[in-house]
């Protein structure tokens, strides 16, 4: 696998272009909406630095000839599974957006797509709650290039501390319904004993969590994988807590994952979340949200939030959310389609621009 380090090209590019492209993301990604979640630029540059894992990614800058950035763009290929597919993301800086900044983007990411052989691309849009989809430029610019919506997606957080009492009430009241199953936390790297279980799970995130329209095909996991992102987390400054739900038999069933970012102390953010099919109906996911963030808040006690992403049809996880205070403040759309349909959405777009040019 490549990466800055043996990519000079990539290494130079980073020099050059890095703080340029970062800020012309975030003003694109951020304008809008109240409290973003970005990641921070050392998470980012750390991943130029460290290379990247799940995913080849390309960024794309977007400069005018007196080389102002006008926009960013990014283009993450995954390299262990889903070797359909490139996930996209076009933002413009607001001053210079309707100037077709976007569509041009877009299309140097469905070169970067076709050249690597990729067929459907997948592209999110975030916006507040209280935003009409008609009315928010990144789902109107969606629509306008040929996506469609393959999954909606709501945004949930939960201010810190929770209520005193509430976490050991909502324990109280599972742990009946999970007799006899047992929840392991820890910090940080998987124990050895449990690198192979995550691994299971991680791949098991992809079959049997809701995926409404999305072409997610099986996601191929194995320890050196749980071993690689657990390296570059922590080379992104980035702390860990994980939660396991073992069954009356010992077997891995389910795990939460909680991340919080020295870049950003003040935000937990929720990774996966996964109980088996099998071993649904024993209160699992809630246990294991309660345990995780009963251990990240033991390290960082001054945490304010929980961001946490469900999509809509996932009633289980979000009722689990809803019972714990998390409340939704974003809606997000998962939109997709295929490589062609893009390009001739986006030449449509383009012709006629330039017909009202004219
Ligand atoms: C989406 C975004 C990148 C568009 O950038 P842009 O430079 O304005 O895009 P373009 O000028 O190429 O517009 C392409 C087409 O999208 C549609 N569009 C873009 N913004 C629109 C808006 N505010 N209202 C209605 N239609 C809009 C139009 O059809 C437009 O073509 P037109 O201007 O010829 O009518 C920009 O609004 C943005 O950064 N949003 C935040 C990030 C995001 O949501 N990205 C989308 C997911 S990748």
């Amino acid at each position: 696998m490549a990466t800055s380090t043996d990519d000079p090209a990539r290494a130079a590019w980073a020099a050059e272009h890095f703080d340029d492209w970062y800020a012309a993301q975030a003003a694109g990604e951020s304008h809008g909406r109240a409290d973003p979640a970005l990641w921070q630029p050392g998470e980012r540059r750390a991943e130029l630095e460290h290379g990247t894992v799940d995913d080849r990614i390309h960024l794309l800058l977007a400069r005018d000839g007196a080389g102002t950035a006008l926009g960013a763009a990014e283009v993450w290929l995954p390299v262990h599974d889903n070797a359909h597919l490139a996930l996209v993301d076009v933002a413009v800086v607001p001053a210079h957006r309707r100037r077709g900044v976007g569509s041009a983007l877009l299309r140097a990411c469905l070169d970067v797509a076709a050249a690597a052989g990729r067929t459907r691309v997948r592209c999110t849009t975030e916006r507040p709650l209280d935003v009409a989809a008609g009315d928010w430029p990144g789902s109107a610019a969606a629509a306008a290039w040929g996506f469609t919506l393959a999954q909606a997606v709501a945004r949930r957080q939960l201010l810190l501390p929770p209520p005193e009492g509430l976490l050991e009430e909502l324990e109280r009241t599972a742990a009946p319904h999970a007799a006899g199953y047992a929840v392991r936390t820890w910090a940080g790297p998987a124990p050895q004993e449990h690198v192979d279980a995550l691994a299971h799970l991680a791949s098991r995130m992809s079959t049997d969590a809701p995926l409404g329209e999305l072409s997610t095909t099986p996601e191929v996991w194995d320890a050196a994988r749980v071993r690689e992102g657990e390296a570059l987390r922590s080379a992104q400054g980035r702390r860990w807590w994980t939660a396991l739900a073992l069954s009356p038999g010992g077997e891995p069933v389910g795990y939460t994952v909680l991340v919080n970012s020295r870049h950003e102390p003040q935000r937990l953010l929720q990774h996966d979340t996964l109980v088996v099919r099998e071993h649904r109906g024993h209160r699992l996911g809630l246990l294991l949200k309660v345990a995780c963030l009963r251990a990240a808040l033991r390290d960082v006690p001054g945490a304010e939030r929980v961001t946490t992403w469900n999509a809509v049809a996932n009633a289980p996880m979000v009722a689990v959310n809803e019972a714990m205070g998390f409340r939704a403040d974003e809606v997000v759309e998962e939109l997709e389609a295929p490589l062609p349909a893009v390009q001739a959405a986006l030449d449509a777009v383009e012709a006629a621009g330039a017909a009202s040019a004219r």
